[in-house]
């Protein structure tokens, strides 16, 4: 039995459920730097980028309002023949590239395909061309007789994205991960065996710093979950593993890394083993900390934080949801054990929110060991709405305001988590998660 649910985990990330899939539904947020745009990536693998409405005096009422900037169609379905195989359009992971000029610069994903896009604001349009009409229909140059200069006359704002680049055939697996290197010149893609770097010029073209692959994949135990490059050092990352292991890796050690430079790894608690310790271990995000002096990781029930020079335990490990410990053979049973939840730091890494179920998500202080329960629903979601904590309780009297663990509903789920903190008002904080039904 033990292996059978051990070919389960590494399956639930070697081949994800297809038939799930609603096109609407949201697969990704990512704030730019400045928290001023919100990219969401969808099932059906559009990227709708939002804006912060911009501030003014008099309407101080509404702020924090981000209305549609942009909609575009990032991947379409595709179809592998050689594997017979459906590449699935949903949008897996977006990363903004920082702002150099009046464009903004994302990269989105889905399984196999890395795409770079622009999209830019267009106000002016050119009139009075020579060969074509202003429908843009070709004229017959006998009707030419004079020579007119075109001219830039103002319209509405227009915002376009058009894609860039496009970075394809170098991923047989699932990419997980995307992550824009400190150097702003290169990026790497994950998948479940393999990582890639990749120059943002060259698209024909990446290099493989990672494969776990083995030479037989009967022998396969392993997965890569989660990749991420340090956020000042360009030549470090690190990998989580459904093994609930992290590697740190230096690419100046060797051009393919696979030995890592540090490994960590919490030596496990013989008094909480259980058939489920390895699924519940398996970890779903990892996250560099902007100082770049920890890393958080997010497995089943957990958050933990390490810090880089402590390889052998976490310095802090908070509860999401313990008790779910109880529970664990119906959500097995569920499959929602297999639920990959995400982590994010604040802004000055003194704050930890991840998702959870029942449209719940965690937030721990570091400092003051504060945690609370707050729940993003659709009825408490109008603009400056305060949330009120929640509180489960397992077993014995519930009080009124508390929800039973039993009847937490398991297909509301935050997996999803993005944090940006607007700058003009210090005590007023965004978050946005998503539920994923
Ligand atoms: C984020 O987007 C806003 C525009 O709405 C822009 O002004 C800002 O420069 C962007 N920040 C970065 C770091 O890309
Ligand atoms: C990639 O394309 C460039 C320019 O088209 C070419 O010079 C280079 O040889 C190509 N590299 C590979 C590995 O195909
Ligand atoms: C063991 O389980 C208890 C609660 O059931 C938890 O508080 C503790 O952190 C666990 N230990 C480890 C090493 O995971
Ligand atoms: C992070 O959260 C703490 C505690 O709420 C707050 O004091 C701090 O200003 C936050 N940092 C940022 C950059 O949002």
């Amino acid at each position: 039995a033990k292996s059978s649910h051990w070919k389960k985990l590494l399956n639930s990330f070697l081949m994800p459920n297809l038939s799930k899939r609603k096109a609407d539904i949201i697969s990704t947020v990512e704030f730019n730097h400045t928290g001023e745009l919100l990219a969401t990536g969808d099932k059906g693998g559009r990227v709708v980028i939002f804006q912060r409405e911009q501030e003014s005096k008099n309407q101080v009422h509404r702020r924090g309002e981000y209305n549609v900037y942009s909609t575009f169609q990032s991947h379409e379905p595709e179809f592998d023949y050689l594997k017979s195989l459906e590449i699935e359009e949903k949008i897996n992971k977006i990363r903004w590239l920082p702002q150099q000029n009046a464009a903004y610069f994302l990269l989105s994903t889905n399984d196999k395909t890395v795409k770079l896009w622009k999209v830019s604001e267009r106000d002016k349009r050119p009139e009075g061309y020579n060969l074509k009409d202003e429908e843009g229909r070709l004229r017959d140059p006998a009707t030419i007789t004079t020579l007119r200069v075109p001219v830039l006359r103002p319209m509405d704002l227009m915002v376009e994205a058009t894609p860039r680049r496009v970075f394809a055939n170098a991923h047989t697996y699932h990419i997980n991960s995307i992550s824009v290197n400190s150097d702003y010149e290169t990026y790497m893609s994950a998948d479940d065996l393999r990582i890639n770097l990749w120059n943002f010029e060259i698209t024909n073209q990446s290099f493989n710093i990672v494969d776990i692959k083995p030479a037989n994949m009967e022998e396969l135990t392993e997965v890569i979950t989660a990749a991420e490059f340090h956020p000042h050092h360009c030549n470090t990352f690190v990998y989580s593993s459904s093994k609930g292991t992290i590697r740190l890796c230096d690419m100046r050690a060797s051009a393919l890394c696979d030995r890592h430079t540090k490994f960590f790894e919490e030596p496990e608690d013989p008094s909480n083993r259980s058939f489920f310790s390895e699924i519940i271990s398996s970890i779903s995000d990892v996250k560099f900390s902007h100082s770049g002096r920890y890393i958080m990781t997010r497995d089943y029930l957990t958050v933990k934080v390490w810090d880089l020079n402590m390889e052998n335990r976490p310095i802090e490990t908070y509860q999401v949801h313990d008790y779910l410990r109880s529970k664990l053979c119906s959500l097995y049973e569920n499959d929602c054990i297999f639920d990959k939840f995400e982590c994010v730091w604040n802004g000055s890494d003194s704050v930890i929110m991840t998702g959870s179920y029942n449209n719940f998500f965690r937030m721990f202080d570091r400092n003051t060991k504060r945690d609370v329960t707050l729940e993003a629903s659709r009825e408490n979601s109008k603009p400056r709405a305060i949330l009120k904590p929640r509180k489960v309780c397992v077993g014995g009297k519930r009080r009124k305001d508390e929800i039973s663990v039993d009847s937490l509903d398991f297909s509301k789920k935050i997996l999803h988590t993005a944090w940006t903190r607007l700058t003009r008002w210090t005590s007023y904080y965004l978050i946005i998660s998503h539920t994923e039904y």
